[in-house]
């Protein structure tokens, strides 16, 4: 029925609030969702033995050591979160960060353990980008343009590609490359069906702002650029039409998930690209998103709790299907009760 006819007559006839007295009844009519399925939950792993770095910004995470990992991995699974995203820090960063390539890079090992230890039934994810991995922090391979340093769009494709086979080589089930680079998605598809992946997925980080909310991360990942910024090739913040142009020229090459990044600053963007092209969406509930609340509810100001769950709530709202976020495990535990 159309709006205005069904809602003909207004008020005293309709009373919004009737539907608001009962608690069930407030069950029955609720939109939105937040389940247990549409978690992701990011995970930040390091060369060692019983390492179980607190990263001071973000409560709660760590930089684990495989051994460390494995049984949060599991504790995630038997949350009923279905997949886990992998960041790794290697041992050594060089000008083009070989690491991320190895096939006994620190990814790569991590990826066996889990299948090893945890088995198939858990989706994991590979962050595919260079930025922890180059000893400039960047997040590919530099060059010349003009006088400008930059990072080299085609020659880092071609590490992408390695990188994205090796981690699928060792049983990613997704890779998802964060690089923003022009091509990346066509250059990984390529790469991936040559080395007969061809099942193997692509999650894009499509739409990828340039970010004040990436701060915490960086020290995580340890994966701060050296000199410059990221502004030549993630997004300006005040772009929304250029959202769908890079989401429409990843899908055409191939990605099978489009992620929009960072999320809560950016629900505008995720509800677009929802409507306009109807593929599965994530969003990513990024570093800073969690430290900000972590923080408020420190000081006591706000309840973290509650600003957490009403967050992820209108991420979803906003269309997304998929959330990557560091409070996949909290809300895991208390969307079981
Ligand atoms: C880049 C990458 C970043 C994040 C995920 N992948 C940081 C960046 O672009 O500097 C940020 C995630 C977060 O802030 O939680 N490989």
């Amino acid at each position: 029925m159309h709006r205005a006819l069904a809602e003909r007559g207004g008020f005293p006839t309709v009373r919004l609030r009737r539907l608001r007295q009962h608690p069930r009844l407030r069950d029955l009519v609720r939109e939105t969702r937040l389940s247990v399925d549409d978690l992701v939950m990011p995970f930040f792993v390091r060369p060692g033995r019983r390492v179980r770095n607190p990263i001071a910004p973000m409560p709660g995470q760590y930089q684990l050591s495989i051994d460390a990992l494995i049984p949060y991995v599991r504790k995630a699974r038997q949350l009923g979160i279905p997949a886990v995203i992998l960041f790794g820090i290697p041992e050594h960063k060089d000008e083009v960060g070989s690491e991320s390539y190895s096939d006994s890079g620190i990814v790569q090992q991590a990826v066996r353990a889990i299948k090893d230890a945890v088995g198939d039934d858990v989706v994991v994810i590979t962050d595919v980008c260079f930025c922890e991995y180059t000893s400039h922090g960047h997040c590919g391979v530099l060059g010349q343009d003009r006088g400008r340093t930059d990072v080299d769009n085609d020659r880092t494709l071609d590490l992408l590609a390695r990188q994205a086979v090796s981690h699928a080589r060792a049983g990613a089930d997704v890779v998802a490359p964060s690089g923003m680079m022009d091509g990346m998605v066509r250059a990984i598809r390529t790469a991936l069906d040559e080395a007969g992946f061809e099942q193997v997925a692509i999650l894009s980080y499509a739409a990828k702002y340039v970010s004040a909310f990436y701060g915490p991360f960086r020290e995580a990942a340890e994966s701060a650029p050296q000199f410059g910024d990221r502004r030549s090739y993630q997004m300006d913040p005040a772009n929304g039409d250029e959202a769908i142009r890079e989401v429409a020229l990843d899908l055409e090459e191939g990605a099978d998930i489009v992620m929009v990044k960072p999320a809560l600053a950016y629900l505008d963007i995720i509800w677009r690209v929802k409507r306009e092209f109807g593929v599965p969406v994530a969003a990513y509930n990024v570093s800073g998103e969690y430290a900000m609340v972590h923080a408020a509810a420190q000081a006591g100001w706000l309840d973290g709790w509650r600003m957490t769950l009403e967050i992820l709530t209108s991420i979803k709202r906003a269309g997304a299907d998929l959330i990557l976020t560091y409070h996949a495990l909290d809300v895991a535990q208390h969307l079981n009760g």
